[in-house]
């Protein structure tokens, strides 16, 4: 057991906890705080949902003791809070909960649509509350409660939201962006603070990650090599070209992480800048075991850190529909991720290591998924408990 402190709901409180608690349990019997409901407890339902630090979290999912000296909100918490008055008028006015158990959730959720996306649209609505599981209302009316208040909103000040924080479309980010326009005949540029915010506002609903890695070779190899599509696509474990044409191909990817499970089919597009030393490749597919859709963009960007070594900064964007949705944000799924990225590194280095056999190299895309899984939660509770990870 150890002992906890946060604020929630502009409260100070503590209590004991084990490591296994998670926050959802701990605000309903440490504190009374039943407004949170637990449903799969899982990570799928979305009843949980909660705010930590302004940010929606299913807290079935979140280690309480993770979560010390954060300030987590409730439902019971809002009563200060302007857009959740409107919320909470516009769900009964437009019939937007009838047993009322995924209501907290969608709240929590229908809140942070509101500030984080003041011009959303229907679609893009439905594509933010694809992981908030309503099982008796249906979401007609609860997608009419959340528009009729963007809609006010809009109407009442313009293209932002009052009172908003900083939202993510006009959030200051260090990466790049390379687009299709970007690849053409303008030049290619480290993105401004309006240019982000523009293509920011053409990817509503989009997740994004960044990561970068190392590898030990000149930038020149290591351009060369990046052009080799096949070469490139061994690094990734799972995946498989089955047809190139040019700078399209067509393949599939096999992905396994903990309860995700997914073979996506698609094609993609690879466009590179060899004055720049910058691609992106391109593409969309279809998961045939849960019907999910995705789209993302790859962006990469190779600078020589030496004569000898290359750094290789990565910036995927992805946007993820169907039942896979409610993962796109989770924060495992972001480290797994990174760890990919980190892998393909690994990976691109050894493939290029003259030094190996050809067997050698070829071991690279054989990584185990099972143990990545647990790589990636094990780092997880290494941050959480301290660099023991006791
Ligand atoms: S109870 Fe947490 S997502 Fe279902
Ligand atoms: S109102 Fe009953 S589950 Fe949504």
């Amino acid at each position: 057991m150890q002992t906890i402190a946060f604020t929630v709901n502009g409260r100070q409180v503590s209590g004991a906890c084990t490591d296994r608690t998670h926050l959802g349990d701990f605000l309903r019997d440490t504190h009374r705080l039943t407004g949170t409901h637990l449903g799969c407890e899982h990570g799928v339902c979305g009843a949980c949902t909660v705010l930590v630090d302004d940010k929606p979290v299913r807290s079935c999912i979140t280690f309480a003791a993770g979560c010390a000296g954060a300030d987590i909100v409730t439902v019971e918490g809002y009563e200060d809070d302007a857009v959740m008055a409107d919320l909470r008028a516009a769900f009964n006015r437009h019939h937007a909960l009838q047993c009322g158990f995924c209501t907290p959730g969608m709240l929590a959720t229908a809140r942070d649509i509101v500030l984080r996306l003041p011009d959303a649209d229907e679609a893009t609505i439905r594509h933010e509350l694809s992981g908030n599981l309503c099982r008796c209302t249906g979401y007609m009316g609860i997608v009419a409660a959340i528009r009729s208040v963007l809609d006010a909103r809009r109407a009442a000040s313009g293209a932002t939201v009052p009172g908003a924080p900083l939202a993510a479309a006009t959030k200051k980010f260090t990466g790049f962006t390379v687009s299709d326009e970007a690849l053409g005949a303008a030049p290619v540029q480290a993105a401004t603070a309006a240019n982000e915010a523009g293509r920011a506002a053409d990817r509503k609903g989009w997740s994004r990650i960044e990561g970068s890695f190392a590898v030990p070779y000149p930038v020149d190899a290591v351009w060369a090599f990046m052009a080799d599509l096949p070469a490139v696509a061994g690094c990734l474990p799972g995946a498989v070209l089955t047809e190139i044409e040019g700078e399209k191909v067509k393949g599939h990817i096999a992905i396994k992480f903990g309860p995700m499970s997914a073979r996506f089919e698609g094609a993609a597009r690879l466009q590179r800048d060899d004055s720049r030393m910058r691609g992106v490749l391109k593409g969309a597919g279809q998961d045939s075991l849960s019907n999910s859709k995705a789209a993302g963009d790859i962006a990469y960007q190779l600078t020589a850190r030496s004569a000898s070594e290359t750094e290789v900064e990565v910036d995927l964007q992805y946007s993820l529909q169907g039942p896979l949705a409610q993962f796109s944000r989770s924060g495992l799924v972001r480290d797994f991720v990174r760890r990919m990225i980190a892998d393909f590194g690994k990976s691109v280095a050894r493939r290029m290591d003259p030094t190996l056999s050809e067997a050698e190299r070829m071991k690279t895309a054989q990584l185990n998924p099972v143990a990545l899984f647990f790589g990636v939660l094990w780092e997880r509770v290494k941050r959480v408990f301290g660099a023991g990870g006791r």
